[in-house]
């Protein structure tokens, strides 16, 4: 069993770091001097790292499914009783559906907001009696540019994200008295294994009245994916949030013309944003 942290490092928790943000984040923070917990749903408690970190660093990866509350309720009690304390969460864990609204099944919709959503709020409800003891403590909700605006044949992803926000917007709210802050990221296209792992939905067929368009709009987001940029610039977005004294609500991060985007979409007129938005994705009539 690891040995109960005697120093004044910050405990971090960061679900889905097995590869792409959480990962890249779990590094950058472990080796700047936080104790970081990753997961993984392949993890094993009782396996030690096989990457090597310098001596110094402290990174270890736990097993949780965001989707089952006992796993997460097992995972947290372990890192509760190895530090006593956790400071800071990172709520990263997703997964994305692909597919038409009219196409994807309720179940597939259901396991995408099992991660994406309930994932997080079960992290939340976990951790949450623990920091407001402490008085102190930082969750941070991975969003997407995708829960500002609605992604075309990613509709499943997209709500799951759009309630993400609502439910932090919420939550900030309500913990801000115990000094406790809550706040959202919201990336645009990352280079991650997040576009090999996305899950076409069952429905789809090649004789879809939407395949046409499903086939011209996804590639393109997809490659704006895997020339995205590097998922390490996340994580020095996540040390400064964990820093500030007074973070903001949300913070988008990504390309410039992604990030104008998310302005667009808030400031300019609804049909001329929509507008704008299907000539870019190759959608208009
Ligand atoms: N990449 C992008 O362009 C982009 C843009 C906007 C937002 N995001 C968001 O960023 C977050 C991280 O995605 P990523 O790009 O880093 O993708 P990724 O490389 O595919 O990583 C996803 C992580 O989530 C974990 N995960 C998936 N289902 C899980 C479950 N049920 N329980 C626990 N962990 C689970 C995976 O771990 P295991 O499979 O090992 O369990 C993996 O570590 C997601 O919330 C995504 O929506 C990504």
């Amino acid at each position: 069993m690891d040995q109960k942290r005697t120093n004044t490092r910050r405990i971090v928790l960061i679900t889905g770091a097995s590869s792409g943000f959480g990962k890249a984040s779990a590094i950058y923070l472990s080796q700047n001097g936080y104790c970081v917990y990753g997961t993984s749903r392949s993890a094993d408690f009782d396996k030690t790292p096989t990457d090597s970190y310098p001596d110094d660093s402290f990174f270890r990866m736990i097993p949780m499914d965001v989707r089952d509350t006992s796993s997460v309720t097992k995972g947290v009690s372990h890192i509760l009783k190895n530090e006593g304390r956790i400071d800071i969460v990172m709520n990263n864990a997703g997964i994305a559906t692909a597919g038409a609204v009219e196409e994807v099944s309720i179940e597939e919709v259901k396991n995408q907001f099992e991660t994406n959503f309930f994932g997080a709020i079960r992290i939340c409800q976990a951790v949450l009696p623990q920091m407001r003891n402490q008085k102190s403590g930082c969750i941070i909700n991975i969003s997407s540019i995708g829960g500002v605006m609605g992604l075309p044949f990613q509709g499943a992803y997209s709500a799951s994200k759009f309630a993400l926000e609502g439910m932090t917007e919420a939550l900030r709210i309500e913990v801000k008295p115990f000094g406790v802050h809550v706040v959202l990221i919201e990336p645009g296209d990352f280079k991650t294994d997040f576009t090999q792992n996305r899950i076409m939905t069952k429905g789809f067929h090649q004789n879809s009245v939407y395949a046409d368009q499903l086939k011209t709009a996804l590639p393109l987001m997809e490659n704006e994916e895997r020339n995205g940029a590097d998922p390490h610039q996340l994580a020095l977005l996540v040390e400064k949030i964990i820093n500030h004294p007074n973070p903001k609500v949300r913070y988008t991060i990504g390309k410039l013309e992604q990030r104008l985007s998310t302005l667009y979409k808030r400031w300019a007129p609804s049909l001329m944003y929509e507008r704008s938005f299907m000539k870019y994705y190759k959608l208009l009539p």
